[in-house]
Order: structure tokens, then sequence, then C-alpha cells
């Protein structure tokens, strides 16, 4: 049963997110303020891998869980008492991460008596748009909530996709990548030029010294209008990389760092993250003058790249807002601003006793 208070529109919802290596939870008041938000990172345990191990991320939530949710009611000032539902991530995501943060949920819910809300990592990441305020420190929030019609570009290390929302959970997946995440395509490039996990930031400071117009790297075609590839993207850099340095097909990635000029590395940084966020751009101009939406919202790490920005505001006619970094990577406050519109609109609540993760789970 949902509190009087949830009813009147005043609900607190604590929001459980451990798909991949971050362990967070928050605590979100009617869908639009933030009231805390803490993330536990692993990140600095897979950068000696050069990507997430997904074992060392689920041993790592399995230690940080409960005193991250503990952390972040405190930071709310709340007490179990003042929160009316608990809104879990299920998919998609890592399996052995995603059990973690289910299992502590549905106990949790079982436990507490609070009704629960079973969240889908990818529509969370959208809805960190919807956070317009808050009194915690060091947040640069959105002036005003996202209307619908909304056209939503989803960029991570997992997920790159343009979605069509008309309202609240009633949206069409207009494209999806058919191969790699535009993030991911990053962080491969990253390793080819021996730079720092994960790879969008490094890419992107690289990029700041390099010629983003010194080499000539595909942009796919695909056969769907709204589809992305980057698989090929990321191939192109490789052979260029290696005919660069006069090597031919067969010469290992791993030693092309130490053969490449400071030069080589930031022009190839820069010329491949102008295409990579290009083939996001063209698709989104492209899908707002078919659609014309009324708002246009970036989800997802990628939305931090200073390019995407730069590409987004010289394509579009509308001005966009964009959430605080801290809200575009994976965190628990964009999956408790969507619990509370799953309870808001009615959506039905997950079964505590039965709920299960759900990896591939797509849009
Ligand atoms: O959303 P996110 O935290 O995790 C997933 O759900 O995947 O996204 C992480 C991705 C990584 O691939 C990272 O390299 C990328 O976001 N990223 C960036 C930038 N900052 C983070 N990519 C490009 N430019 C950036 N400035
Ligand atoms: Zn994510």
């Amino acid at each position: 049963m949902l509190t009087p208070r949830a009813m009147l529109g005043r609900m607190k919802i604590l929001g459980i997110e451990t798909s991949c290596d971050e362990t967070a939870a928050a605590v979100v008041e009617d869908g639009s303020k933030l009231l805390s938000n803490v993330v536990a990172s692993s990140m600095d345990l897979h950068a000696q891998y050069g990507g997430v191990v997904p074992e060392i991320a689920a041993r790592s939530h399995i230690e940080a869980i409960l005193p991250v949710i503990e952390q972040a009611l405190a930071e709310a000032a709340c007490t179990w008492n003042d929160i009316d539902a608990i809104a879990v991530t299920y998919g998609a995501g890592l399996g052995g991460s995603l059990l973690i943060g289910v299992l502590t949920a549905r106990t949790l819910a079982i436990s507490r008596e609070k009704p629960l809300y079973a969240i889908n990592h990818v529509e969370g990441h959208v809805y960190a748009n919807f956070l317009t305020k808050t009194s915690l420190s060091g947040y640069s929030m959105r002036q005003a909530q996202p209307v619908f019609p909304m056209l939503a570009i989803i960029v991570s290390g997992g997920h790159s996709q343009l979605a069509l929302f008309r309202d609240h959970f009633s949206y069409t997946l207009l494209g999806q990548t058919q191969d790699d995440a535009i993030g991911e395509a990053f962080d491969k490039v990253a390793k080819i030029l021996g730079l720092p996990y994960p790879g969008g930031p490094s890419v992107a400071k690289a990029a700041e010294s390099g010629d983003p117009f010194k080499y000539k790297l595909p942009k796919a075609q695909m056969p769907a209008k709204y589809d992305f590839s980057f698989s090929g993207l990321k191939t192109a850099v490789l052979r260029l990389a290696q005919a660069e340095i006069g090597e031919s097909y067969d010469f290992p990635s791993t030693k092309l760092p130490e053969r490449l000029s400071e030069a080589q590395k930031t022009d190839i940084a820069a010329s491949f993250q102008r295409i990579a966020i290009e083939t996001i751009v063209d698709k989104a101009k492209t899908a707002f003058e078919e659609f014309s939406p009324a708002s246009v919202v970036i989800a997802g790490g990628v939305a931090a790249s200073q390019e995407l920005r730069r590409q987004l505001t010289a394509a579009l006619p509308l001005p966009i807002e964009y959430p605080d970094f801290k809200l575009c990577t994976d965190n628990g406050a964009m999956i408790a601003t969507l619990g509370c519109f799953h309870v808001k609109t009615g959506q039905p609540q997950a079964d505590p006793y039965t709920l299960a993760i759900a990896p591939n789970l797509s849009m």
C-alpha cells in the first residue's frame, strides 16, 4: 500500500542501481527533487584490466550496497518511515551486478513493507532529465522538466539509441546500434591510443589538442534510417594507426601506443571523436526534422561529451538543457525519479518475492 503522503504527491522514492560497476542509491521527492545521490564505483579496480570485470563488479556491489543505501537515507535526512516506495534497476546490465541490487531491494521491500518498482536502466537514464531541484551542493540542475513529445538521445557505454516519447511509458524506439555502443567505441579507441580507461574522457582530453579534420574516417551507412554502427569506425581507427606507423594489418594493437607520436594520437582522437559524435547528431537532426519534438534530451555517460553538446547546439534549432554530469553516468537518482513516475501513473508494482533480473532487457 502507498502511504497517504505518496497519494498526495509528496512521495519520496529510494532508487537502487547496480547494473554495471557503480553501486548507487538516491532519494528523490515527487519525481523532481534530488534529496541525496550516493555512488560508490569499483572503476579503479577495473582500470588495470582496461574494462569492467563482471566478477569484481558483483563482489564490490555486495560490499558496498548496504552502506550506500544507509548513506543515501542519511544524506536525505530520511528514516525508513519517510520512504514511500523502492525502485530498483532489474535490467539491462551484468547478471551478477543486477542480482545484488534486485535481491537487496526485494529484501528491503519485504522487511520494511514498501511497494517495489522494477526499473529499466536505459529508460532510467532518460529520467535524469526530470530532476530540476536540489539543495545538495555541487549540482547544476535543469531549469525545467522536458515536455512531450520528447526526442531522447541515449548514449552510454552500453547503449546508443534514439527514442521518441509521446508521454510517460509511451515511446517508440526509432533506432539503435547494431553492434558497439558509442561509449564502447570511445573506450576501445582509447586502448588503441594507449589512453587510460574510461576512454570517453581521455579521448576527449587528447582530442582538445588534436586536429579533428586531419584524418578521414568512415561514417557507417545503415539500412534502417535511425540505426547506428560503431564497430567499423573502431576498426578504421586501428587500421589508420597501423598505417601511420608504416605497419600492416597484423601489427598487434597493444604495441601501437609506444610507436605513435603524441601528435598522431591527438589527431586520431580528435578525428575519431568528431565522426563518432557526428554519427549520432546526423540521426538526431533527421529525427528532429521528421517528428518535430517539443524537447530533446540527452542521456547516458557520453552526454558528458563537450563535442556532442557543441555539435547538437549547431545542428538543432531549440536550446537543450543538460543534466548535471553526475546524473549522466550511472546513478540511483535517475532510477528513483523514474520510480516516482511509475507510482504517479499507476504502473504495476513488482512482486518482491519473485522479481527476476533481466540482463538483456531492451527498451
Ligand atoms: O552511462 P554510463 O556511465 O554507463 C553505462 O550505462 O554504459 O556511460 C559510460 C560511458 C563510457 O563508455 C565512457 O567512456 C563514456 O560514457 N563517456 C564519454 C565521456 N565521458 C564518459 N564519452 C565521450 N566523451 C566523454 N566526455
Ligand atoms: Zn548506464
